[in-house]
């Protein structure tokens, strides 16, 4: 008896090796048949089991002699991709590698030519969608889609992505930053520390993206509300009849709480007894009720004739495509490819998720940036000043001052904070299911096997020292001051790179943002270099949206204001006020260093920011009352 279960666990033992050899087999010949340089695991770093318990085992390799796991063991830790990847790269000698385990592979690619054949080429390297399902609670939308779905989502929504509507966002964001200014100041503690920029930066981006998804004016905590009747239900801080919450609580909460909303079913969301289970229901469900409201609200309008549009709104003009149109089309008998009510909710849904977090992180990481690298600021503050002199931000004029601003040293600064933090730090791409497709490397043809997930690793991309010129670093004394955020990069002129069009599979127009954003006379990255935004036509249809919304809260705030690293861990107020230029120049050098390094622990969850409350504290300050960065040299 014994003797036979002991044999069956033999069999069933011999069975799984054999299995996971086969398995393993299988994934290399696949890999070494394309000619490109693969690296073969033990186990995919992707797979949810390592995902999970990978901090048990790193420390028991690290056992092992040394040879065994170096270089190997750099994609092997969690949240990766949000550094640069570049000593992964070298160690295997390759800029495109891939990664193989006998349970899964990936191509992860920082080579600006694979980067632009996989995102110009959409129906080759199509979207990996299956990624996406989760984020079709309300219903499919453009980023959950694929195919011919996707792009009549992506042309009714992209119809709102136009010029006349980014001036408006342009002066909603320059009325929001205004509100953030204050807000920033009331949050102060008495000797003038902020600590939540962070959360200053989330609503402003919440307050924008309110008013381009749905035309609302929302406001900041302890601001008046507006008078407008129509904002009465979802422009105020409490909550209207019939709610638990604000509608601005509502789009926060669920923004904030959406992957335990994604990841939980509704049944058990609703009766888990946690606060983040509460919140994340209370807001799901609150959203939800103020969507039903407002869309019926939108199709009187456009029912009653009031579809004249005053100011940007997503929703209102998918509104006014589906019912504006209906009641034509019925008339003429088809009214085919539109959109649901269920859709309409759920692209409107989407472009808060992907414009707000991601813009606001732009933001704060901007003002981090300014703080810790005074010399930048008061550059930047030069360029406002020859711009704009002191002329009111309510009198800044959309179509006379954009071009200028994104030229500017206020464009560099946006630019090189995506260079270093891009919000979105992999860009998820499949070989096309159907067939094999072909890469061109360096001149030489690779053939990528069908339905190979891809991972255009974007931080690596952005320093990459094949695309990007650099110089010895003065800061650190690395060879490359590539991981050093220098806004100045940006003015080198190097001769090389280009913004050339591009080869996309087909020649249609997709909508979104396809110009240059400034004069040639810049550096201007080799296509695949910089994809922030990504690129072709999957690219981010909400791009001149976010750059406006940026180039209109830096002048907007650095016009009058400056802003200092607090510095209050290191010495007070008092022993500031009697200390040396010297001395305060070694105070601030500490709160610099630890600010470089605080930086460096921000992590891509959905995007990539800080996560677990921490905060850099700043002080926001009139110009020329500056404590330390007005006359140092820093
Ligand atoms: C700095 C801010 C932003 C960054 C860095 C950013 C980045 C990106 C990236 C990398 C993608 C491609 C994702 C992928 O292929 O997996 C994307 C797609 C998208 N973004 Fe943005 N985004 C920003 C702001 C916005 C804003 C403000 C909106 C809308 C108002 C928006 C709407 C979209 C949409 C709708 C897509 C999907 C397009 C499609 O699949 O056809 N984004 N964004
Ligand atoms: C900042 O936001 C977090 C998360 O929403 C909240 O818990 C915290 O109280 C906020 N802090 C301030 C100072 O408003
Ligand atoms: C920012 O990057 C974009 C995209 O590469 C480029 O066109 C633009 O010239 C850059 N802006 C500045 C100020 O360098
Ligand atoms: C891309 O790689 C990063 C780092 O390993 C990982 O966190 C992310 O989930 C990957 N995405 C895809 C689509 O493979
Ligand atoms: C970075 O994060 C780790 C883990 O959360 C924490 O222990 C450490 O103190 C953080 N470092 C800084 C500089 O905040």
């Amino acid at each position: 008896m014994v003797s036979t279960v002991a044999g069956a666990l033999a069999i069933v033992g011999v069975w799984c090796v054999y299995k996971y050899f086969a398995a393993l087999r299988r994934n290399i010949l696949i890999a070494r048949k394309s000619g490109i340089p693969y690296v073969v695991y033990p186990i995919h770093p992707l797979n949810l089991f390592w995902q999970f318990t990978n901090a048990l085992w790193i420390p028991l390799i690290k056992k092992l002699p040394e040879s065994w796991w170096e270089g190997r063991i750099l994609v092997m830790g969690p949240d990766w991709s949000a550094r640069s990847n570049q000593e992964y790269y070298d160690w295997v000698g390759s800029q495109t590698v891939i990664v193989l385990g006998p349970d899964q592979m990936t191509l992860y690619t920082e080579d600006a030519e694979v980067v632009s054949q996989i995102t110009m080429r959409k129906e080759a390297f199509p979207k990996d969608v299956a990624r996406y399902g989760l984020l079709t609670m309300f219903g499919q939308n453009v980023v959950s889609t694929e195919g011919a779905i996707w792009r009549m989502h992506r042309k009714v929504t992209a119809s709102s992505f136009n010029e006349k509507n980014a001036a408006h966002t342009f002066a909603q964001a320059l009325e929001q930053t205004k509100g953030l200014v204050d807000y920033l100041f009331g949050s102060a503690d008495s000797s003038g520390t902020i600590t939540n920029l962070d959360n200053g930066t989330i609503i402003w981006a919440l307050n924008i993206i309110g008013y381009v998804g749905f035309g609302l004016r929302l406001i900041f905590p302890g601001q008046e509300p507006p008078e407008d009747p129509k904002l009465k239900k979802y422009g105020r801080l409490d909550a209207p009849p019939g709610y638990t919450m604000s509608f601005a609580a509502s789009l926060g909460g669920l923004l904030e709480r959406i992957i335990a909303i994604l990841i939980f079913p509704a049944f058990i969301l609703k009766r888990l007894p946690f606060e983040f289970a509460k919140q994340a229901w209370g807001a799901k469900e609150n959203y939800k009720k103020y969507m039903d409201e407002f869309l019926v609200d939108k199709i009187e309008e456009v029912r009653q004739g009031e579809n004249e549009q005053v100011g940007m709104d997503i929703m209102g003009e998918l509104v006014r495509s589906v019912y504006g149109e209906k009641d034509k089309k019925s008339k003429a008998g088809s009214a085919s490819n539109t959109l649901t009510d269920g859709e309409i909710i759920s692209n409107a849904f989407i472009m808060t998720l992907a414009g707000h977090e991601t813009t606001a992180n732009v933001l704060h990481f901007a003002l981090i940036f300014l703080a810790a690298y005074p010399n930048a600021q008061r550059r930047l503050q030069k360029d406002i000043d020859t711009l704009l002199g002191d002329t009111d931000p309510s009198t800044w004029d959309y179509e006379s001052n954009i071009n200028a601003l994104l030229a500017s040293y206020v464009g560099a600064c946006m630019n090189e904070t995506m260079r270093l933090l891009p919000p979105v730090t992999t860009i998820p791409k499949i070989v096309s299911p159907s067939s094999d497709q072909t890469l061109t490397i360096g001149g030489q043809r690779y053939v990528v096997p069908a339905g190979l997930s891809i991972n255009i690793t974007t931080p690596s991309s952005h320093r990459n020292p094949r695309y990007w010129p650099s110089q010895p670093s003065e800061r650190t004394g690395k060879p490359t001051d590539l991981e050093d955020w220098l806004p100045e990069r940006w003015y080198r002129n190097t001769g090389k790179g280009d913004s050339g069009g591009g080869n996309t599979d087909d020649e249609e127009d997709y909508g979104g943002f396809t110009g240059s954003d400034t004069s040639a006379s810049l550096f201007r990255p080799v296509r695949g270099s910089y994809v922030p935004f990504s690129d072709g036509p999957r690219s981010c249809l909400g791009r001149r949206i976010a750059v406006v919304e940026l180039a209109a809260a830096l002048p907007a705030i650095f016009q009058k204001y400056s802003i200092e690293l607090a510095a209050d861990k290191w010495a007070t107020d008092e022993e500031v006020a009697k200390m040396s230029l010297e001395e305060r120049r070694q105070v601030y050098k500490k709160a610099q260093e630890s600010c470089r390094n605080e930086i460096d622990n921000a992590t891509a969850i959905i995007t990539l920011k800080f996560h677990n409350g921490q905060y850099i504290p700043i002080r926001l300050v009139q110009r020329g009352k500056e404590r330390f960065i007005g006359d140092l040299e820093l």
